[in-house]
């Protein structure tokens, strides 16, 4: 019975620490956000060959910020949505796109209180979901 146990505690410390390293690897790769699920220019993982057009590209001037997706817009693959979101996940604007759209370009207008550090993110239908992080006043 005793060695039951000591073999379900010594499983139970080795899938913790399974976790806790793969955990610490996987959030460490990308400043802060998941690798493998959140892409970026400093970690663009399997999508290395598309950060030019993946990565959203951010213009702020006074309280207005663009982002662009220097990306191609066709039926079969396109830009499916921008946002642009707070350091506390407070979504403060998105656009849809379409196919059809000629370019994924989108416009905000910063609230009072969004906080210096924001996120424009943008989603290829087909190479996944980009994140830039950004500063702004
Ligand atoms: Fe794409």
């Amino acid at each position: 019975m005793n060695d039951r146990r000591d073999f379900l505690k010594k499983s139970i410390f080795l899938a913790a620490g399974l976790v806790a390293a793969n955990s610490t690897t996987v959030f460490a790769s990308s400043g802060g956000l998941p690798s493998g699920i959140v892409y970026t220019k400093e970690n663009p993982g399997k999508w290395a060959k598309k950060v030019g057009s993946h990565a959203p590209e951010v213009k702020v001037e006074g309280k207005k910020v663009t982002l662009t997706t220097k990306h191609p817009m066709s039926e079969k693959h396109y830009i499916v949505r921008h946002t642009l979101v707070s350091a506390d996940g407070t979504v403060l604007g998105s656009k849809t796109f379409y196919p059809s759209d000629k370019e994924a370009v989108s416009t905000y207008e910063l609230p009072p209180g969004h906080g210096s550090k924001l996120y424009a993110t943008s989603f290829c239908n087909l190479h996944d979901f980009w994140v830039t992080e950004f500063m702004a006043k």
